[in-house]
């Protein structure tokens, strides 16, 4: 029945499609425990529960819904649905919203599971509110300090301590989780391609090879505030010129090592007036590359043009997440191959919960082909036919592991 199929994958994304819509900045802004993540939170459990799946809130705000009792070995198939500022539709919510289907699927189909099986939906993934991405992966999995993450601020100044504690979570239990952890057997995250690899490929699936080494920096520079009428221009220590200038430096350190990615995606001005010389300025630098030193190269290149001085400001550098290179285990990844009846393997330049776990649990992911090429924006899209393809893979490979 494709047609019904078909209707199934999307219903999904249709019924979350007015949630956390963003008429500023375009396409989705739905960010941990705020508005929207908590009404998609709500979505999730009604649509798992609809499948009779039971549906447990872990200690770090992670949801699982598990299709028969809890228990060790589990195949575990998830995603995440909050999302970056303005961001797209199918980043994190296609996978959820496949491998809900793909347990509806098999339902249908009379299917029994011979091992125990979750849907899991991550916190955090994208680090939208406390910056940190794949939070929820790395609390669960102990990849973050517990006492730092509790101390993590969002824009309003509010902590992850305390946000948890509102949502109705214990601040003391959040970190790592190792009964949850030791549940997983096998997880497994269908995705978006987030660039071209499957259009160039001219393929609508793949598995993924390995996510660049990436983290997250920021970069504080302090001047004198001061008034932009009453100030000459030669006796001025603006923030704002030093941050102008590092920006600059940071593409040119990118280019200078072929194949690495920097980006300033976010600056904030302290206190942020027009009229105002501003005292700070913070500016979030997410850098990328193939290899762990490659990465390092670059932001210590970057590190050391920030720091020399410029427009009379001081300058501060501080790490705010790390990532190391992931390669995916290639037994699991030659079994999804082998079960698929022959898949390209792609290379991710984006972060994902998958690449977290990958450390701890045999870890694969798919990827379903973006026609636009573009993620992390509302042109980020999917055909129809290309996420029934994900479904239909998801469904052979739960048939295959569980
Ligand atoms: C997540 O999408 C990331 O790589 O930033
Ligand atoms: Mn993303
Ligand atoms: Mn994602």
């Amino acid at each position: 029945m494709p047609d019904l199929v078909a209707h199934g994958v999307l219903a999904g994304l249709d019924e979350i499609a007015d949630t956390g819509r963003d008429r500023r900045a375009g396409g989705y802004s739905r960010h941990l425990w705020q508005s929207a993540d908590l009404e998609l939170r709500a979505w999730f459990t009604e649509r798992a529960e609809r499948l009779g799946l039971n549906v447990e809130v872990d200690r770090n705000g992670n949801t699982w819904a598990w299709w028969g009792a809890p228990g060790s070995d589990a195949v575990v198939v998830g995603s995440h649905l909050d999302s970056v500022p303005g961001g797209g539709a199918y980043d994190g919510p296609l996978g959820v919203v496949s491998a809900l289907e793909a347990v509806a699927r098999l339902q249908a189909a009379g299917f029994t599971p011979g091992r125990p099986c979750a849907v899991l939906v991550f916190a955090e993934e994208e680090g939208s509110r406390f910056g940190v991405a794949c939070l929820g992966s790395r609390l669960l999995s102990g990849a973050i300090d517990a006492n730092r993450a509790r101390a993590l601020t969002d824009r309003a100044g509010i902590t992850l301590g305390e946000a948890a504690a509102t949502a109705g979570l214990d601040p003391a239990h959040l970190g790592r989780d190792q009964e949850s952890l030791d549940r997983i057997g096998i997880f497994l995250e269908l995705h978006v391609e987030q660039g071209r690899g499957l259009i160039d490929l001219r393929e609508p699936l793949a598995v993924a090879s390995s996510i660049l080494a990436h983290g997250r920096w920021r970069l504080s520079f302090t001047g004198q505030g001061n008034h932009a009428g009453a100030t000459p221009m030669t006796d001025r220590r603006d923030p704002m010129v030093a941050a102008a200038h590092a920006i600059v430096s940071v593409q040119q350190a990118a280019l200078a090592s072929p194949g690495s990615r920097a980006t300033v995606g976010r600056i904030e001005a302290v206190p942020g007036g027009t009229n105002v010389i501003p005292s700070v300025v913070h500016a979030w630098l997410d850098a990328r590359a193939e290899t762990d030193a490659q990465a390092r190269a670059v932001v210590a290149e970057i590190t050391a043009r920030v720091q020399a001085p410029h427009a009379g400001c001081s300058t501060s550098v501080v790490e705010d997440s790390w990532t190391s290179t992931v390669t995916f285990d290639p037994e699991l990844a030659a079994r999804l191959v082998r079960t698929l009846g022959g898949l390209p393997a792609l290379a991710a330049g984006a972060g994902h919960d998958a690449g977290v776990l990958a450390a701890r649990v045999p870890t694969a992911m798919l990827f379903v082909r973006n026609p636009t090429g573009i993620s992390h924006s509302p042109d980020e899209f999917a055909t129809l036919e290309d996420c029934v393809a994900g479904v239909e893979a998801l469904d052979t490979l739960l048939r295959e592991l569980l």
